[in-house]
């Protein structure tokens, strides 16, 4: 007699499509519907589980249960990861190039980022004083890419500044896309691939020396396990790990101006220079607005797990969005309410916007900390030190495109400087 369970189970032939039509809601639909944290459907032509909640994401990221390799789909590797980089790898190969990664998020390494972000903000806040109107998506793109091109070492002329800035925005905006958008994206990390890749030979020849931490010099001379240099595309992928992210941390951005606009009783209490209420405040932007909608893995070895078999090499999703979302660990988890955090334990598995569990063992983001620094000087610019006028526009984001951006993008006018 079999002791294990059947999972509920979407039935039909394959659900790739109500995935893209219903995006980040997808996973939590169904986890309301069958009224289960768990359930199989299937994706891309195969068997699939979909999980959420903080003990799924407890076993999702027991590298013991779970590997990454070949588990993203072809076209996500094609735009927004790169081969061989460190979200496929598994074992001591990840836990190896992961402390290289962290390496380069020192206090240091931050603070410098931090005193980047900064001069970038000043420079751009004059520009936008001059401007018409100012779509500050686009705008806090170029800002961040310069910024990431600065503190990884990679010089940057200033006529490919605008390219960079598309191409950068492209592989994360067309991760999930297909047809012509998919190819914007892929098109793009061929350039930037072979950009830097370049760039790493030209490090490798002694003809360009980058400083010795940032993050250019650090993967051209990063040595594996077996002590070899990564090949030229590898390096450059993981030089672009660093590069892109940090551009996509515009789109946070986007939400905290739509964050600071729609919640004026917000923005009073920000400008009071109440540091602790400006970290709630982006940890509540990071919980609530759809950003990754959620991580995928492969099942490493048969398991059971609360009576559910979990058969090798089954793909097996996690809901970040939804986890985030979840009425069993948020209170009012729809309402935007940055005080939760002043009283929230914090468990690594159930604040899960850039994933969970450990960093150096497992995949969470590598770049929570710079994302969060950057965020709160973007928040101090938007809230404290600048004004400026709203226009009417069509603030409301979707949640089904992935990644969600407010469809105007948010246009500002009349900025000026305040202090
Ligand atoms: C813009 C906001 C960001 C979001 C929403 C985000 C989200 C994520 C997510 C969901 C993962 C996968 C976690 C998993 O597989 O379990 C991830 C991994 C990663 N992120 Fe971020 N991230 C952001 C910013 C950054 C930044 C700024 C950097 C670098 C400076 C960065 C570097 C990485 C790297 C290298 C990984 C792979 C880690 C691994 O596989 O071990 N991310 N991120």
């Amino acid at each position: 007699m079999s002791n294990t369970n059947q999972m509920p189970r979407e039935e039909g032939i394959d659900h790739s499509l109500s995935l893209m039509r219903e995006g980040y809601m997808y996973i939590l639909n169904r986890r309301h519907s069958f009224n289960s944290d768990i359930f199989e459907t299937r994706l891309l032509g195969k068997k699939a589980i979909c999980m959420g909640g903080k003990e799924a994401a407890e076993v999702f990221y027991d590298t013991e249960k779970f590997k990454r390799k070949n588990a993203a789909p072809n076209r996500v590797v094609q735009t927004l990861f790169g081969k061989n980089g460190v979200q496929s790898l598994d074992g001591q190969n990840h836990k190896h190039r992961k402390e290289m990664f962290m390496s380069i998020m020192s206090p240091n390494g931050l603070e410098k980022l931090t005193s980047i972000t900064k001069k970038q903000w000043e420079i751009a806040v004059d520009k936008w004083r001059q401007m018409d109107k100012v779509i500050l998506y686009e705008e806090v793109q170029e800002i961040m890419c310069r910024t990431a091109c600065q503190w990884a070492g990679v010089t940057i002329q200033e006529d490919e500044v605008k390219r960079l800035t598309k191409d950068l925005g492209a592989m994360f905006e067309s991760a999930a896309a297909i047809g012509p958008n998919h190819w914007l994206g892929r098109n793009a990390r061929n350039r930037v691939e072979k950009w830097i890749g370049e760039l790493i030979d030209r490090v490798r020849d002694g003809k360009v020396n980058p400083p010795e931490n940032t993050t250019l010099h650090r993967f051209a001379w990063y040595r594996d396990l077996e002590g070899n240099l990564l090949d030229t595309d590898t390096a450059a992928v993981e030089v672009i790990n660093i590069l892109r992210p940090i551009a996509a941390i515009a789109i946070f951005i986007n939400f905290i101006a739509l964050a600071v606009h729609h919640y004026p009783e917000e923005r009073e209490k920000l400008t009071s220079g109440d540091e602790k209420h400006a970290q709630m405040f982006i940890q509540e932007v990071r919980r609530f607005y759809p950003f990754f909608p959620f991580v995928a893995a492969l099942v490493k070895k048969d398991f059971t797990w609360n009576g559910y078999k979990f058969e090798e090499g089954t793909l097996t999703l996690l809901d970040l969005y939804g986890t985030n979302h979840d009425p069993e660990i948020w209170e009012n988890p729809d309402v935007f309410s940055p005080e939760r955090f002043a009283k929230w334990e914090g468990s690594p598995f159930s604040f899960i916007p850039q994933g969970g569990g450990d960093y150096f063992m497992g995949h969470r983001c590598a770049g929570e900390w710079v994302t969060i620094e950057v965020m709160k000087v973007s928040l101090d610019y938007l809230a404290n030190r600048i004004d400026y006028e709203v226009p009417d526009q069509d603030l409301s984001f979707s949640m089904v495109s992935m990644p969600s951006i407010p469809h105007s993008k948010v246009v500002i006018k009349n900025v000026r400087r305040r202090i």
